[in-house]
């Protein structure tokens, strides 16, 4: 069979991850959370001081800085300058800024090349904003993975580290909140390719999503 390259974009905490990791698995593909690479950035900076408004400095640190992703028994590991940032990328701090330095145009450029060099040689599930229209456009497979507001910020709120003070309505306005950073900013907003297919898993179970976007890569190949 031959390999493809599968892209599957949508709004925050539609199960994307979950569900492009399953997937990846089950074609034994390579899976990109290209999402971490925007956090493990924002991490970096916000441990440095430095804000999503200097954008020059920012990007001047992330010229010097290797990021690498790595498969782990639970989805990927993120390597910053050869340390394993992957236990601090999910915080509530990243959270809030990282859609700020998601807007940053030069850093998505330089982050958009790395992605699409692990991409070269076929056979990987890439999730993020942008992938279908701007990282991949190539790509055989596209999905739009969607749910409803509540319904994502459950899904969020459940998979929470409990020791996080926050409640199901502040995750829904954090979640409707980046959702429209995402999709109003200049340089690739989140946006449906014209050749993807819409997948509205409000009402799916995780493992419904995975056999179907297996399935239709499958008749892809
Ligand atoms: O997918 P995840 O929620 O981890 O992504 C975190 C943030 O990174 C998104 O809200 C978005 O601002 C940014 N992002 C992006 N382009 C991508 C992936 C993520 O702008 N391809």
């Amino acid at each position: 069979q031959y390999r493809i390259n599968i892209a599957i974009d949508g709004p925050a905490g539609a199960g994307k991850s979950t569900v492009a990791r399953k997937v990846a698995s089950r074609l034994q593909y390579i899976y990109v959370d290209t999402g971490a690479m925007y956090r493990a950035v924002t991490w970096f900076m916000q441990k440095e001081g430095i804000s999503a408004e200097n954008a020059v400095k920012v990007l001047q640190m992330v010229q010097n800085m290797v990021i690498e992703l790595k498969p782990h028994e639970n989805g990927q590991m993120v390597m910053l300058n050869g340390e394993d940032v992957t236990p601090y990328i999910r915080s509530l701090q990243v959270n809030a800024e990282v859609s700020r330095y998601a807007q940053i145009e030069d850093l998505r450029t330089h982050l958009v090349h790395l992605q699409r060099q692990m991409a070269m040689t076929k056979g990987v599930v890439m999730d993020g904003r942008d992938i279908g229209t701007t990282v991949l456009p190539d790509a055989e497979v596209k999905i739009f993975m969607t749910a409803s507001v509540r319904e994502r910020a459950l899904r969020r709120f459940n998979e929470l580290d409990k020791a996080e003070p926050i409640t199901l309505e502040q995750l829904e306005a954090d979640i409707a909140r980046r959702d429209k950073l995402d999709e109003e900013r200049e340089v690739s907003p989140l946006k449906k390719a014209e050749d993807a297919v819409t997948l509205d898993t409000t009402n799916m179970s995780i493992d419904e999503v995975v056999e179907y976007i297996t399935a239709y890569c499958i008749v892809q190949m």
